[in-house]
């Protein structure tokens, strides 16, 4: 499990895979990773897993592990005698996850209803998840009821967005010309940047010792046109948004002068994409 891993996608080439596309879950988890998780994802392990205290032996739950940016890494810290556990409600997510990393156990499941028993893990993660649970105190409360007594809960989420630079742009972008439902995709990552209802949600889920960082984090996409792409070929078809070429490549076209404050000298598109780490003891 050491060295470099290969997050290359086998055989097919990204493609605008449509609702009828039969894998076009995998397609689109396959853009996911291959877009975000450098970009925008990675960034944040570390200090989650420094949150939870992950360390060798650790038993470990990655809730909403999307292609499982966050599970493979604790399968690193915590070594070949314990199995992390990956848990997600989206098949094509999972199935990239394995196909990446085979020694994590993945499940698929709803984080409102975790199949585990009680007190069973040391550390329960969850990285940009929550803002998409119909119930989010829920499961909060089922992340605490699956760690044990003392273990904690660390949940990753995003700033407001009129805190975050650049999506502000691109959320306009979309609602002019592909309307609210892709602006709203791209709006539901950011809905829970207040600190006070984070707080609220925390403690009436029955969390205890709850204590919420922000951190400045920093996006870097190769180009405007990578930034994009992740959102309108990788992110939208999660959120079961499909636009078709044709505007997909008119948006770009419109995008990279909409964004370019945001691009330096090299091309590379860098910004703040600030985000809370919220830490509780079960
Ligand atoms: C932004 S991705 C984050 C993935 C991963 N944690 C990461 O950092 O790359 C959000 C994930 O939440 C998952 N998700 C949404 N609703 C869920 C639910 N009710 N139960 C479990 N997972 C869910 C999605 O399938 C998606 O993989």
């Amino acid at each position: 499990m050491s060295g470099p891993i290969d997050t290359e996608q086998p055989e097919t080439e990204l493609s605008s895979a449509g609702p009828d596309t039969v894998d076009a879950a995998v397609e689109g988890a396959w853009a996911y990773e291959r877009l975000h998780v450098n970009a925008l994802f990675r960034q944040w392990v570390e200090p989650v897993l420094d949150a939870a205290g992950v360390t060798i032996g650790s038993h470990v739950l990655d809730v909403a592990c999307g292609t499982g940016v966050v599970a493979r890494e604790a399968q690193r810290r915590v070594g070949p005698d314990v199995s992390v556990t990956g848990l997600d409600i989206g098949g094509g997510m999972l199935a990239v996850a394995e196909s990446i990393e085979p020694e994590v156990t993945w499940i698929e499941g709803d984080a409102g209803r975790l199949p585990f028993d009680d007190d069973r893990f040391d550390a329960v993660v969850c990285q940009f998840g929550l803002m998409f649970f119909p119930d989010r105190i829920g499961a909060i409360r089922e992340m605490l009821r699956c760690a044990r007594p003392g273990g904690r809960v660390v949940v990753a989420v995003w700033e407001a967005l009129e805190r975050s630079e650049a999506y502000p742009i691109s959320v306009d972008l979309l609602e002019r010309r592909a309307g609210t439902a892709a602006a709203d995709a791209l709006r539901a990552p950011f809905v829970l940047g207040d600190t006070d209802e984070l707080h609220d949600l925390c403690t009436q889920a029955g969390a205890s010792d709850v204590s919420i960082d922000t951190h400045h984090g920093t996006a870097r996409f190769p180009s405007v046109r990578t930034m994009l792409e992740a959102d309108l070929r990788g992110w939208l078809p999660v959120m079961g948004v499909f636009l078709d070429d044709d505007l997909i490549d008119s948006i770009l076209y419109e995008a990279d002068n909409a964004l370019r404050a945001y691009v330096n000298k090299s091309g590379e598109m860098t910004f703040g994409a600030p985000a809370h780490i919220i830490t509780a003891r079960a």
